[in-house]
């Protein structure tokens, strides 16, 4: 069994990934924090608590954190996620209230709890987790690993021709988050536009054996389908905090990996927020990063299809 804690943004493709970890039988999740990125913090929170109820997951506890990056103004993902970041299908995301206590607060004590044990996934930018480190600077040893959805490894970006939205939107902690000494797995987008893009033909296998859940998963990626078809150029719908999260419940979905210095560019200008992934130590830094190079697309598609297809409840 895995143990995780879930950071999330929730816009449709982490909604996704929720599925994946509340639909696993084998996963235990001790809780997720909720930080602005795709969208509010308030819709995110919305959409991360919707996403719990369909799945019959109630008893998960989903906090707020934070929302507002540490230093940089607002930079939000309306145009790849919707307004309300689940595609603006009309879905009814109002009304739902998180469980007590502070993201941040919440984190540190439970993984602090379990040294060890906990396995922090991050699909959102790195704020929460950042603040959580300053208040708590063991938290980087007690976490398992810290698996993260964000940067690139390799190839352009999607915010900028350098970076990531997840970086892009708070590059100063995600800059703290790569020099706290975590065990982190970095995801970069590269990975999901190569290894976990859902083609039209995979969406209709979704919808066909995964009834509602299926149909949400797919339903809610309106915005997203326009963006990764006309803007990045792919075949249909690249799921990157899906394939970050299979990663994490996981590891052996990766199929290659490279030990690497990653530095994260805080300063303005045309790099900011990019990901510089030292593979060859030519700075003579540490390692800091274990970098996903190759992913299982049919371990992915798999796992996908299992989530939705599992009763709820
Ligand atoms: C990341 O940014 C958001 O659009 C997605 O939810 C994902 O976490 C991809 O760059
Ligand atoms: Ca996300």
């Amino acid at each position: 069994a895995t143990t995780l804690w879930i950071d999330t943004d929730t816009g449709s493709d982490d909604a996704v990934a929720l599925v994946m970890a509340f639909m696993n039988p084998t996963v235990e999740i001790a809780g997720i924090s909720v930080v602005m990125g795709n969208c509010s913090l308030e819709k995110a929170l919305q959409n991360a608590l919707y996403t719990r109820e369909i799945c019959g997951a109630t008893h998960v506890p989903v906090y707020a954190g934070i929302g507002k990056a540490l230093i940089r103004g607002p930079f939000d993902a309306v145009n790849v996620h919707g307004e309300d970041g689940m595609g603006d299908i009309g879905l009814p995301l109002s009304g739902r209230l998180p469980d007590e206590g502070h993201a941040v607060d919440k984190m540190i004590e439970v993984i602090l709890s379990r040294p060890g044990e906990i396995t922090l996934v991050t699909l959102g930018p790195l704020t929460n987790v950042a603040v959580a480190l300053a208040r708590e600077p063991r938290l980087a040893q007690a976490v398992k690993h810290c698996v993260i959805m964000g940067g690139i490894g390799d190839g352009p970006g999607n915010v900028t021709p350098a970076s990531e939205f997840n970086i892009y939107a708070d590059p100063d902690a995600a800059r703290m988050v790569f020099q706290s000494g975590m065990p982190i797995v970095m995801c970069g987008w590269e990975v999901s536009c190569r290894y976990a893009v859902v083609e039209p033909a995979d969406t209709d296998e979704l919808k066909r054996v995964g009834g509602s859940l299926g149909a949400f998963c797919v339903d809610i990626q309106r915005f997203l389908v326009e963006f990764a078809t006309k803007v990045s150029g792919l075949p249909g719908i690249d799921l990157p905090d899906p394939i970050t999260m299979a990663i994490a419940i996981d590891p052996s979905i990766v199929v290659k990996s490279s030990e690497a210095f990653v530095e994260v560019v805080n300063a303005d200008g045309p790099a900011l927020g990019q990901t510089i992934v030292d593979r060859k130590l030519h700075a003579g830094k540490p390692v800091n990063a274990t970098v996903v190079d190759v992913a299982s697309r049919d371990w992915f598609m798999k796992m996908l299809i299992d989530a939705v297809t599992r009763p709820v409840g």
